[in-house]
């Protein structure tokens, strides 16, 4: 059954702020991606780090942020209060489609998730689906 919904908007200006002024190396950037991305998006940010890829970072940075505030709204109070971003992680299945895994995703947790671009604007909206415990 449908437990939770959740979305988000974010204007992706804002991380492009942050990864332009603190620079890809940047040792507080480098703390922000750590609270944010979980370790397979880490090794992802590593890559573009690597690569010297500012937009790919950003892209990374905003849809992994987006994601998880949209689930965090789809939670109940108890497992929102234990969130932390870096448990869990956006994925794109081999068609490009959106999902959400992580550490903290349970075995009846079902997320379905939709991701839309427009110029400084990414949105996310998720549907849990699950067991009514
Ligand atoms: C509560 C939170 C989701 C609000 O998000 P935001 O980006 O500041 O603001 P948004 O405009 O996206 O969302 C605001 C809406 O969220 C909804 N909202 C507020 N608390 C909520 C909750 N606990 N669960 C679900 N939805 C909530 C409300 O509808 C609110 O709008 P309203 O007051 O007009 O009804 C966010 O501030 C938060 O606490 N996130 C937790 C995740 C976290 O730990 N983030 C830190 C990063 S490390």
């Amino acid at each position: 059954m449908i437990l939770g919904i959740g979305c988000d908007l974010l204007k992706v200006s804002r991380i492009e702020r942050i990864v332009r002024r603190q620079g890809l190396n940047g040792k507080t950037l480098d703390r922000f991606a750590t609270r944010i991305l979980h370790p397979v998006e880490r090794e992802q940010f590593v890559a573009l780090r690597r690569s010297d890829d500012i937009a790919g970072t950003v892209r990374l940075l905003s849809g992994s942020w987006c994601c998880k505030e949209a689930v965090f709204k789809s939670l109940e109070p108890g497992r929102q209060a234990k969130f932390r971003f870096n448990r869990w992680y956006k994925s794109n299945d081999e068609y490009g489609r959106p999902t959400i895994c992580g550490d903290d995703v349970n075995n009846t947790d079902r997320f379905l998730v939709s991701v839309s671009h427009d110029g400084d604007m990414i949105m996310s909206t998720v549907l849990r689906q699950g067991i009514q415990q």
